[in-house]
């Protein structure tokens, strides 16, 4: 279906309650729907914003256009949990309903400021000739969920920003705050990150300028910028667009990348010792716009949205598309970032493990279905092809290609069901160090895989579109390896 402009920017209550209602019906009898995962209630998920801890519990909000599956007028809608696993919708948070935020409460972050929340995001903002105008915008919420957005902006674009000025990160640093926002430049067209302060965070907010973290052009523009410290290292997330694949080697429409530093001067803006060439945080097809934080007690958690901006999903048919990504916690070891999930998961286990395994082995388990926890771990100097998702004689399948020997992994989706943005290719793949075990902890929740390689030093996130009847998971011989496999519970 396409969607005009008036579709997409009707306001919220001009649509009808029991449209939503049977939007919502649909999305919960999708064959393809996540039982474990954030999922939008109805229509289409984005961002991941103000992933906090407040009150006792984890709390993160999404991107939502709830009426279908397409980008339009967004809203915050606000998720609560006690295990940073199972998850509460506690409803409508931000809505786009006035002046600075007229088209849409875009992305941003929170924070816990004395006893409330501080929701910093970017109000998106056009006028009759469709001039955009991008708004940093406030609101407090209190221990009851209730939200009060400030009167006024905090502060505007300023006249050597274009009109792509977003997602800030609201920091506090040495009794000050800080927001790292999304920005290209007016003149030049390049992306940047940009740096603002204030003492009190309501007035006199101002500018520290473009942040110094690398040499390379980092193409047009950069949305959903993070810093995060990370077992003592600052950790700078961000999304690329137009990055030059002669900086990064990516392959997706837009990366999500990050570079690593030794320390983070604010007052400056400046990332030193910064590893300057951004590398890909998921291998993967699909992992955009990730949203980390720091717990008080100093952990890194991500949680990314699953799903990319300009590509259609076969979903969109059923009016509902993407989800978030499990939370992994974030480690650094040797300069790389490690992302691994979180330990309430094994909570999801609804057995003691179907499956456990070991020696030469070929089929898995024929009725693993698609909500399902595997670990293993592949003997050295082996190769072979894991199918996941699979029909019976394996003709159907996710295909994981690994080679001990050579060290090399590959996923390939190009079998599995429906296809999704062949154009950008149907594998990817990562470099194994060689003549070593290989160990794999994948995730399938129904339409998403997620598959942690040796102990998180890669993830690849993938949504794929298989016909649920597809149970089995089997090698295509028999493989020296040791494993278990679990079903997992709904959230
Ligand atoms: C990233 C993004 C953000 C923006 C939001 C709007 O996916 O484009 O830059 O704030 O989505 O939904």
């Amino acid at each position: 279906m396409e969607w005009t402009r008036e579709q997409r920017y009707l306001l919220y209550q001009q649509h009808s309650a029991l449209e939503l209602l049977k939007l919502q019906a649909q999305a919960d009898n999708s064959p393809e729907q996540l039982r474990y995962h954030i999922r939008p209630a109805s229509g289409l998920l984005n961002d991941p914003n103000g992933f906090s801890y407040f009150n006792h519990a984890w709390h993160v909000f999404y991107q939502s256009f709830p009426f279908g599956a397409a980008h339009g007028l967004k809203s915050w809608m606000h998720m609560q949990s006690t295990d940073l696993v199972h998850w509460h919708s506690r409803g409508l948070a931000l809505t786009p309903d006035n002046e600075y935020d007229s088209h849409g409460a875009y992305s941003g972050s929170a924070k816990q400021i004395g006893d409330r929340l501080f929701l910093m995001y970017t109000g998106n903002h056009r006028d009759a000739d469709w001039v955009r105008t991008p708004f940093q915008l406030g609101a407090w919420m209190d221990k009851n969920n209730h939200i009060t957005k400030l009167e006024e902006p905090l502060f505007r674009n300023p006249n050597y920003i274009s009109e792509h000025f977003r997602d800030p990160q609201l920091l506090e640093h040495d009794g000050k705050y800080y927001a790292l926002l999304g920005a290209q430049d007016e003149k030049t067209e390049e992306g940047h990150l940009a740096l603002w302060t204030s003492d009190d965070l309501k007035t006199g907010w101002h500018d520290l300028g473009y942040v110094d973290f690398t040499p390379h052009d980092m193409g047009y523009m950069i949305e959903c910028p993070n810093l995060v410290n990370v077992d003592g290292h600052p950790v700078l997330i961000f999304c690329p667009q137009g990055l030059s694949k002669d900086v990064t080697n990516y392959e997706n429409i837009y990366p999500n990348t990050y570079v690593t530093g030794d320390k983070f001067d604010f007052e400056n803006a400046k990332l030193h010792g910064s590893s300057q060439i951004p590398v890909n945080l998921d291998d993967g097809f699909d992992v955009y716009a990730t949203q980390a934080f720091n717990t008080p007690d100093g952990t890194a958690y991500a949680i990314s949205w699953v799903g990319l901006p300009d590509i259609e999903y076969p979903t969109d048919s059923q009016n509902w598309a993407n989800c978030l990504s499990q939370v992994k916690e974030l480690h650094l070891k040797d300069g790389k970032l490690y992302q691994q999930p979180v330990a309430a998961m094994t909570n999801l286990r609804s057995n003691k493990g179907i499956n456990v395994f070991s020696n030469e082995t070929k089929i898995i388990n024929e009725h693993a279905g698609q909500q399902c926890e595997l670990n293993l771990t592949i003997a050295a100097d082996q190769s072979g092809t894991l199918h996941l998702a699979a029909n019976h004689d394996l003709s159907k399948s996710l295909q994981i290609k690994f080679d001990t020997n050579r060290g090399s992994l590959a996923v390939d989706r190009s079998t599995v069901g429906e296809s999704v943005a062949e154009k950008y290719g149907t594998t990817r793949s990562v470099v194994l160090p060689t003549h070593e075990d290989l160990k794999l902890q994948v995730f399938l929740d129904h339409s998403l895989a997620e598959i942690f390689v040796n102990d998180g030093r890669h993830v690849l996130t993938l949504r794929y579109f298989a016909d649920q009847s597809q149970q089995t998971i089997s090698f295509d011989h028999a493989i020296n390896s040791t494993g278990t496999l679990y079903q997992l519970k709904n959230i």
